[in-house]
């Protein structure tokens, strides 16, 4: 069976009716969606909002009859479930490559429980050994900022969509990808910087944030929980 599937299925005995459900984004989370949305129309849930983090989720979700709220309306998420680009052993992230990091980071800090869903290539032993770190900026001065972003150890890039023009995301910023040749040597340090500098609107770094992650491979379902 197809490990995001799985992964995806193994979310769902962690839902229960009446649950306010932050909706995250990406494809493992469309899976996971589309789940939900059968427990609601057999009736083994009910009563159950999400709170979407992207345009795309929200597309999908309403095509799927799922009712969504607003963090404006709830400002407790029971639970918040989503997918990553890498997840390390003290279950840190990084996410952004489906380019909604910033809603995906303001709905995961307001929830009681943060469930990341992933399959096993998503697991490596440090951040940024797999994938670059994505970084949405506000559209002016850009070029200045990937100067910048390029002083940090890494090899960074305005993302460009294939006709040249830069990435936009659904809150009308562009994105940066900085990938780090050894990957991320201190996580924490980076993230710290990052969030310091003015025009640099959020990072996919998503650290501490993580309650589980459910990590689907071929042997099976493995489980980490935040100690
Ligand atoms: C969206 O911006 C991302 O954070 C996704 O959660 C991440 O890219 C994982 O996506 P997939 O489930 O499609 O691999």
């Amino acid at each position: 069976m197809n490990l995001k599937y799985q992964a995806a299925q193994a979310a769902l005995k962690y839902l229960c009716s009446g649950m306010v459900i932050g909706l995250g984004s990406g494809s493992t989370t469309a899976i996971f969606i589309q789940l939900l949305a059968e427990r609601l129309r057999v009736g083994v849930l009910r009563d159950i909002q999400g709170v979407s983090t992207s345009e795309s989720t929200t597309a999908l979700a309403q095509s799927l009859g799922i009712p969504l709220t607003t963090l404006d309306e709830h400002c407790t998420l029971d639970v918040h479930v989503d997918g990553a680009d890498e997840v390390d052993s003290d279950l840190n992230l990084i996410k952004g490559l489906g380019r909604a990091l910033l809603r995906e980071k303001i709905v995961a800090i307001h929830a009681k429980q943060f469930i990341v869903i992933v399959d096993e290539t998503k697991v490596v032993r440090r951040l940024g050994s797999r994938v670059p770190l994505p970084v949405e900026i506000v559209p002016f001065a850009t070029l200045a900022q990937v100067r910048w972003l390029n002083t940090l150890g890494c090899r960074a890039e305005l993302w460009l969509e294939p006709d040249g023009s830069p990435a936009v995301t659904d809150n009308g910023n562009y994105l940066a990808r900085c990938w780090f040749p050894e990957g991320l040597e201190d996580a924490y340090h980076l993230a710290q910087v990052l969030s310091e500098r003015p025009g640099i609107v959020e990072h996919g770094l998503f650290l501490d944030m993580a309650h589980r992650v459910i990590v689907s491979g071929h042997e099976g379902i493995l489980e980490m929980e935040r100690k």
